[in-house]
């Protein structure tokens, strides 16, 4: 059998899927209103060393940003990884990997248009107090939007992903749960539903995380194409990143 190291983004990640145990994972996910945790869906020492190294090459691409109160961080748009770090995209677009997400999600999920920005991007954090307040990341789109993030770097014991499970379901009790997305490991969930935040990094430590985004429709009206490019530009990639693609790029409605 060939080295995961000697593998393609696409060899890597067929493997991965062929190797998934579905049915587990399907009732998994739902049991857990619409959320799952795949540890090591890619193993770290292939994250390590064919991501990572894209990632690092990205920093000075960083769009940081401070929402007094509730964000601090720094991000590297979808267009930025279009144009230099395109191996990203080969997970994205994967066809074995769509259709595993396909049918856990039990949804058609398609790629977000073009002039998403988060389609899929880096998210870093990298200096003392880096964090995101609790939030859904909530579909601006006509259908739903589904996260799924995949850890690229983790040297941290403060910076961690928080999550409420079904906070959106009164009959059910909330779970809260901390977790560490170690380079490989894979979290998968529907935007609307999912409570998160990310505690704040301390002095000397880094985390890097990868988001992909897919929805079901990817129309969005007018108000909610300018709410959803005025939160981008402030809150992750910059006003210039975001309005340069949203008026050149093309229109979903
Ligand atoms: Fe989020």
């Amino acid at each position: 059998m060939q080295s995961i190291s000697m593998m393609s983004v696409t060899e890597a990640v067929d493997q991965a899927v062929a190797a998934l145990d579905f049915d587990r994972l399907h009732k998994a996910y739902w049991e857990q209103n619409e959320f799952l945790v795949i540890k090591q869906f890619l193993p770290r020492s292939f994250v390590e060393s064919t991501f990572v190294p894209q990632a690092n090459e990205l920093k000075p691409r960083i769009n940081r940003n401070y929402i007094p109160g509730h964000k601090k961080g720094g991000s590297v748009s979808y267009y930025t990884v279009q144009e230099q770090a395109p191996l990203f995209l080969d997970l994205y677009r994967s066809s074995a990997y769509r259709s595993f997400l396909n049918r856990l999600v039990q949804a058609n999920l398609l790629l977000c248009p073009d002039d998403d920005p988060h389609s899929c991007a880096l998210y870093y954090y990298t200096e003392a107090g880096d964090h995101i307040g609790y939030h859904y990341d909530t579909s601006y789109y006509k259908g739903a939007r589904y996260t799924i993030l995949m850890g690229m770097v983790d040297r941290s014991t403060h910076c961690k992903l928080v999550c409420d499970l079904f906070k959106d379901d009164p009959a059910k009790e909330t779970q809260h749960l901390e977790l560490i997305t170690e380079p490989g490991d894979m979290v998968i969930f529907n935007g609307d539903k999912l409570w998160h935040a990310v505690t704040p990094l301390a002095e000397g430590e880094e985390r890097v995380a990868l988001t992909m985004e897919y929805v079901t429709n990817p129309e969005m009206g007018r108000f909610q194409r300018f709410y959803s490019n005025l939160k981008d530009s402030f809150a992750y990639f910059g006003l210039k990143a975001v309005f340069k693609r949203a008026f050149s790029g093309p229109r979903t409605s």
